[in-house]
C-alpha cells in the first residue's frame, strides 16, 4: 500500500509516498482502509524533531494520527466492530509505523468508533484531536452556565469545536482571532469577537472565569489579571514553563493554571460522536487534498506557518 514516510527529522521535504508492506491486525486490533485523515500541529511538530523525546529517534515514521475509514479486517478478540463498519478515530500520534496518511492504518479497538452517518468522512476524520481536546480543555477550567470564557486561538482546529460546546455548556464566550476567522467564529456563536490584530486582548480590562489559550502563545502570569479571584487559566503546550506554572498555582495561588495534556479515549470519541450526530457540533474542513507528496508537503507547511481556518484533510478513494 502506499504511505506518507519519512526517514529523518526535517523540514518538509523529508516527506515521501512509499510502498510499505499491507498492515497485518494483531489482538484486539483492527486494519481500516482510510478514506480520510487530518492534519494537526503534532505532525509536523514530530517531523520537525521537536518531539523526539516522545516520539523516539527510529525511522521511518508515518505521519498523521486523525482518520475515518472502513473495517477492512479484525483481529482476534475484536469485539463490537466487524468489516464494512465506518469508523473514525486517534492512533497514537507517538507509535512508530504508517500513521494515517496512508491508504490503510491498523487501530486498537479502543482508538475508534462507529462513524456518525450525518458526517462525510472528510469531516469524522477532521474531528478527533482537535475536538476531544476541546472537550477536555473545557472540562479542565470547568466550564458551565454562565462561565466567562476567553477563547485564545478561536479560529484555530481546537477553538473551532470549543465555540459551540462552551456555547452548549451555557458560557459566554469571547473569542480571539484574526482575519476571516472572525466572521467564521461568529457565526459558530462567539458573543464578542476581537481581531487580534487591532486590539491585545490582554489590555482588555475585563474579567473571565477561564482563559483558554488554545493557541499557547501566553502564559498564566501574563493573563492572571484577566482572571476571576477563582478563574482557570488553560494553555495547550505541554513544558517546562506551563508544567511548573500548573504546579506553582496548585500551591500558592486561588487562580490555577493547568496545562491539557489530551487523554484520547473511545468515550471521548463516543461522546463527541453523540454531538456531531445531531449537529450540536459540526466539524469544519477548510480544504481537501490528495495523497499525493506535494499535496502532504503543502499540508504540513500550512498547519506549521499556524493560521490553518478548517481543517486540513486528507482524502482517499473508496478504492
Ligand atoms: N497538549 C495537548 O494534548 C494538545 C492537544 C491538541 C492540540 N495541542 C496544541 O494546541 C495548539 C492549537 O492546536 P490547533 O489544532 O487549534 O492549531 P491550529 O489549527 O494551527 O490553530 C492555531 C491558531 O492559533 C492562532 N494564532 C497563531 N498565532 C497567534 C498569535 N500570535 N496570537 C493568537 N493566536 C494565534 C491562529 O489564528 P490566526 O489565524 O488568528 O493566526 C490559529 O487559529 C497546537 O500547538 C497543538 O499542538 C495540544
Amino acid at each position: 500500500m502506499r504511505a506518507v514516510t519519512y526517514t529523518q527529522f526535517g523540514g518538509t521535504e523529508v516527506l515521501r509516498i512509499s510502498d510499505v508492506a499491507d498492515p497485518v491486525a494483531g489482538r484486539g486490533e483492527l486494519v481500516a482502509r482510510v478514506r480520510a485523515a487530518s492534519m494537526n500541529p503534532l505532525d509536523w511538530k514530530i517531523r520537525a524533531g521537536t518531539m523526539n523525546l516522545l516520539a523516539g529517534k527510529r525511522f521511518p515514521k508515518g505521519t498523521g494520527f486523525d482518520f475515518s475509514g472502513v473495517v477492512e479486517s479484525c483481529g482476534p478478540e475484536v469485539v463490537g466492530l466487524k468489516p464494512g463498519d465506518e469508523i473514525f478515530g486517534q492512533l497514537s500520534p507517538f507509535a512508530l509505523g504508517s500513521g494515517t496518511f496512508a491508504e490503510k492504518c491498523i487501530a486498537r479497538t479502543t482508538q475508534v468508533v462507529l462513524k456518525p452517518a450525518a458526517l462525510s468522512f472528510a469531516e469524522a476524520a477532521a474531528a478527533p484531536c482537535a475536538g476531544m481536546s476541546a472537550l477536555q480543555s473545557l472540562r479542565h477550567c470547568q466550564i458551565g452556565q454562565g462561565s466567562r470564557v476567553l477563547l485564545i486561538g478561536a479560529s484555530g482546529g481546537l477553538g473551532l469545536f470549543a465555540i459551540p460546546m462552551a456555547k452548549r455548556l451555557g458560557a459566554q464566550v469571547t473569542a480571539v482571532c484574526s482575519g476571516q476567522g472572525i466572521d467564521l467564529v461568529r457565526r459558530l456563536g462567539a458573543d464578542v469577537v476581537i481581531d487580534r490584530q487591532k486590539a491585545n486582548p490582554l489590555a482588555l480590562g475585563q474579567e473571565y472565569d477561564a482563559v483558554l489559550d488554545l493557541a499557547a502563545v501566553s502564559t498564566f502570569f501574563a493573563c492572571r489579571h484577566l482572571l476571576a479571584p477563582r478563574g482557570i487559566y488553560l494553555n495547550t503546550m505541554p513544558g517546562a514553563g506551563t508544567l511548573w506554572s500548573q504546579c506553582w498555582t496548585a500551591l500558592f495561588s486561588a487562580r490555577k493554571a493547568r496545562v491539557l495534556m489530551l487523554k484520547p479515549s473511545a468515550r471521548a470519541l463516543e461522546e463527541l460522536g453523540a454531538m456531531m450526530a445531531i449537529g450540536e457540533v459540526r466539524p469544519r474542513v477548510g480544504r481537501i487534498f490528495p495523497l499525493d507528496v506535494d499535496s502532504v508537503r503543502e499540508m504540513h507547511r500550512l498547519s506549521q506557518d499556524g493560521h490553518v481556518l478548517g481543517k486540513l484533510v486528507l482524502e482517499l478513494p473508496a478504492n
